[in-house]
């Protein structure tokens, strides 16, 4: 065992029932899973059990209600679920080693709020808190918060920008000397350890300090998913680990150095930032096994779920045939990538409507690897190899229940090969992850 090889990063994703879109309708999915607080604490439990680095919630702020096609809504979630921030308060004194990371968005959050919450997670689970920078994008979302449609990406990420260096600059509001507790002098805290922020910038004006301690890991972990130009520059700036959608190691090479190399311009080394793709497997005994599960899966998504999920790229395909041919699409302005990402899957492959929707409703365009352990690890092993990933943001197809096998059957493979730890190495996120303490003001 080589202890130069690099160790795969691992984060567990928590969204929903998991990224089969009616993974609810399986039996051993707890139906009622996402509205309580037990489901979320099983997930965390059993990636703590697998040494993983980090679970992590998206967050949609918004219910969708859209009925398309018509008799679709109702028979899966799209939003919803508790407010992530306030469900990780819940799981840090639940919880040791994993890192804990949630989504808050930079076009309808307040900074110094969004530092303060954080600053509270990190110090309520002792430094293992990370913050999922996200844009936002949809119009379903801009009606909850005084607009009728979300605004520009430029005009977002402008915003975001400044939006993080308030908050990271919140965060550095204290030397980790600033709490004295002397009561022989009568000194709490030493004020000259205490830092206001006083920015003025094109979007913010905050005076600070934030009254929250320093983080032990110096502060909160900065996680970014932004696939676009300016998304790209946010994350080579300011983003500790990037999640990513890759179907193909040659793909996720070439995003993987084009995203490092944009690094040193910003004054940091390339290891200090940690990208992981999203990977779902389907782990069977056999190959023929993982083959017979994934066709089950794909057997179980509800058609009108399957149409549902394909309208939000592709507007109602419910007038065309289930098992016709895919017709020539609407594009959608803001989804165009992963649109025609799609489309150009089903024209390769000839792809009916149902195949369609039957290969891409589980796992949503991401790296779907099915087959035995070892092979998921060889697939895993494959993409370190090939500098195409740090590690991956693993999505479990049905929750818990593809953690569960993932974590029992594929962790001890790439154990075994020296890939991952068997143990974990530090205290805080930033330790597990290997990353350096950022430097401070003071
Ligand atoms: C794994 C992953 C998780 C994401 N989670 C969220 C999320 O929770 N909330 C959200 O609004 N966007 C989320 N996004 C979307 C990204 O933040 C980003 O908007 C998207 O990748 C498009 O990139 P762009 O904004 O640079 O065009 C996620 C993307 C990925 C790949």
């Amino acid at each position: 065992m080589s202890q130069t090889k690099p160790r795969i990063k691992l984060g567990l994703s928590m969204a929903g029932y998991g990224y089969h879109h009616s993974a609810w309708l399986h039996p051993e999915v707890p139906a009622d899973g996402v509205n309580t607080f037990d489901f979320y604490l099983e997930q965390a439990r059993i990636a703590e059990r697998g040494l993983f680095d980090m679970a992590f919630l998206a967050d949609f702020v918004t219910f969708s209600m859209i009925d398309v096609p018509k008799g679709a809504s109702g028979r899966s979630l799209r939003g919803g679920g508790f407010e992530p921030l306030t469900l990780l308060a819940a799981l840090a004194p639940q919880t040791r080693n994993i890192g804990l990371v949630a989504t808050a968005s930079t076009t309808f959050g307040v900074p110094f709020h969004v530092a303060r919450a954080f600053a509270s997670i990190d110090q309520l689970s002792h430094g293992r808190a990370g913050w999922n920078v996200v844009t936002s994008f949809q119009d379903e979302e801009a009606v909850n918060f005084g607009s009728r449609a979300i605004l520009d990406k430029s005009s977002r990420y402008d915003r975001a920008e400044e939006f993080v260096d308030v908050v990271t600059g919140l965060w550095d509001s204290m030397a980790p000397d600033t709490f004295l507790y002397d009561r022989e002098s009568g000194r709490l805290f030493d004020p000259a350890k205490v830092r206001a922020l006083n920015h003025e910038g094109k979007h913010f004006s905050v005076r600070g300090p934030l009254g929250t301690p320093r983080s032990v890991q110096g502060r909160p972990i900065i996680v970014q998913a932004g696939a676009s130009e300016e998304g790209q520059e946010l994350a080579a700036r300011t983003a500790d680990v990037v999640y990513s959608v890759q179907t193909s190691i040659a793909g996720a090479a070439r995003f993987y150095e084009g995203l490092k190399s944009r690094m040193a311009k910003h004054g940091r080394a390339r290891d200090q930032m940690k990208i992981m793709p999203g990977i779902l497997p389907v782990v069977g005994g056999t190959e023929e096994e993982a083959q017979r599960k994934f066709r089950a899966m794909q057997e179980m998504i509800d058609p009108l779920v399957g149409l549902r999920y394909l309208s939000a790229l592709f507007g109602d395909l419910s007038d065309h045939p289930l098992d016709g041919p895919v017709p020539d699409l609407r594009k959608d302005k803001e989804l165009a990538t992963r649109a025609q990402l799609i489309l150009d899957l089903a024209r390769k492959n000839d792809w009916s409507i149902r195949q369609l929707y039957q290969r891409t409703a589980i796992g949503n365009t991401h790296n779907v690897v099915v087959g035995t352990p070892e092979q998921i690890a060889d697939e895993m092993q494959a993409w370190m190899e090939n500098k195409a990933a740090d590690g991956f943001n693993f999505l479990p197809a049905l929750s818990p229940l593809s953690l569960r096998e993932f974590v029992d059957e594929v962790i001890p493979v790439l154990q075994k090969r020296g890939l991952y730890r068997t143990e974990y190495e530090g205290t805080t996120l930033r330790e597990n992850l290997g990353l350096e303490m950022p430097p401070t003001a003071h």
